[in-house]
């Protein structure tokens, strides 16, 4: 079993220092917040993740949690796991992961740095060379991109699809190979730099099909299709498979806006316009946008009226809001002048603007409200076409922003209904009564 040093504490560091823990092996884990630190030392996870909280108590006796960068000093494996956010200009920052370099120990043995923060193609030769300046020749270097979603994200690392391990020296990728032993999946062993990119194609083709579903699902609604019946039938052409054929209002959260953006800028610095990807990232930011124009049809001008937004973070099972759609659409009903209120199950909805209230449970969301958006398909939103819902809106419009709801069923319990590609029946528009109308259908 191996020692293994993990700098960063978020979503990859935390659950592949737990992981790799629950492997056998011995880690420690080095953030630089100390309220983080000590939060883990009591046992507490700073975010919302199913199992992490029970991997960490099984493993106490396996897992430390430090502020100081000499604890990993004799570590055989160095894994970076920081942040590496967009800066103004779309390129991925890579600032803490040089910090990480930079604060390395001087470290016993021969450590192999293993960079699992998504990183530009060709970050690894520069960090090899920037070890090598620093009288690192002797530390190894490989890169092994993290493919976890959040929400799912033990799961992910314990059944992965794939293990990919790029490096120019195979004894390395063979020792970083080791420490997955006990996990059954494919190993892409390849270049440093081919590595870098299967990470940034991976999230670049799975955004495409989001991008692509929701532009079929927009045109289905100028069409009369129902998106939800073209994607079952499209996902079961074996060439094409179900997933991510899911219509909505765009893809958010901490990868795919800035891994998409980094992709671009990565292309466009060597001189390649990126066109498909270009048109991706757009449809996805016109997409967070349509919600609008679905409330103005049924309420006419938003001034005044008061929208309940259901979900705050960007998917179900996380409370991560990073770039989530929920901040786009509160910011455009402010602007509207609608009165916007938001409720989520775990996400605290700290990021939204000033001006949203934030409510403790579905029904002070939806009391007096004129339209709920479903913005977050939470399992508990399914049961939302219930009489007390109703009957406690100003007016009972539902937009559901994640094809959750059965739209018959819906209309049946007197809701209007508008989902995400998906046929409207003109009697759902500025509803004048709650009661079921069977005729609507
Ligand atoms: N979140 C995901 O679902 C996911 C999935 C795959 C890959 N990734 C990639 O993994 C990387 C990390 O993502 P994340 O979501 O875990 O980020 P995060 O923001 O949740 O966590 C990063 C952590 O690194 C810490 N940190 C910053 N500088 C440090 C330093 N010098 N030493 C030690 N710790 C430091 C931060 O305090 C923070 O706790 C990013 O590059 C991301 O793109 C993320």
């Amino acid at each position: 079993m191996a020692r293994v040093g993990i700098f960063g504490a978020g979503w990859v560091g935390l659950v592949t220092g737990a992981c790799f823990a629950e492997l056998g092996h011995e880690v420690v884990v080095r953030d630089v917040l100390p309220a983080k630190i000590e939060s883990l030392r009591r046992g507490e996870v700073p975010f919302f993740e199913d199992d992490v909280p029970e991997l960490l108590v099984r493993n106490r006796d396996r897992l430390s949690f430090t502020l100081d960068p000499a604890d990993v000093a004799d570590c055989e494996f160095l894994f970076v796991c920081v942040d590496t956010p967009p800066t103004a200009s779309g390129d991925a920052d890579l600032s803490r992961v040089w910090t990480v370099i930079d604060e390395l120990p001087a470290v016993t043995g021969n450590p192999i740095v293993v960079m699992k923060s998504t990183v530009p193609v060709g970050t690894g030769e520069k960090v090899r060379a920037g070890l090598d300046e620093r009288g690192l020749a002797h530390v190894g270097y490989v890169s092994n991109p993290e493919f976890l979603a959040e929400g799912k994200a033990v799961g992910d690392f314990m059944k992965p699809d794939r293990i990919v391990i790029g490096s120019s020296v195979r004894a390395d990728a063979a020792r970083v190979a080791s420490l997955y032993a006990s996990i059954d999946a494919p190993i892409v062993q390849c270049d440093v730099n081919s590595a870098e990119m299967i990470k940034l194609a991976a999230n670049a083709f799975l955004m495409t099909r989001i991008s692509f579903i929701n532009e079929i699902a927009n045109v289905c609604e100028a069409t009369g299709a129902d998106v939800v019946m073209v994607a079952e039938g499209v996902g079961l052409d074996r060439r094409l498979g179900p997933h991510f054929l899911r219509a909505g209002i765009g893809y958010g959260g901490s990868c795919f806006p800035k891994d998409s953006l980094a992709l671009k800028q990565l292309a466009s610095n060597s001189g390649y316009h990126f066109q498909l990807l270009s048109a991706v990232i757009e449809v996805n930011e016109l997409q967070k946008r349509r919600v609008i124009g679905k409330l103005k049809r049924h309420l006419g001008p938003l001034r005044g009226k008061t929208v309940a937004l259901l979900g705050l973070a960007f998917k179900a099972g996380t409370d991560d809001m990073r770039e989530a759609p929920s901040i786009v659409l509160a910011s455009r009903l402010l602007a509207e002048g609608a009165d916007v209120r938001a409720w989520d199950p775990v996400a605290s909805g700290g990021s939204l603007p000033r001006g949203v209230e934030i409510v403790d449970s579905v029904l002070d969301a939806v009391r007096g409200a004129d339209a709920a958006v479903i913005v977050t398909e939470w399992p508990e939103l399914k049961e939302l076409a219930r009489d007390e819902v109703r009957l406690s809106m100003a007016n009972p419009l539902i937009v559901d922003g994640r094809n959750l709801l059965d739209p018959e069923a819906t209309r049946r319990a007197g809701f209007a209904y508008e989902g995400i590609g998906r046929p409207t029946s003109p009697s759902d528009v500025l509803p004048q009564t709650p009661e079921p109308a069977r005729s609507e259908a």
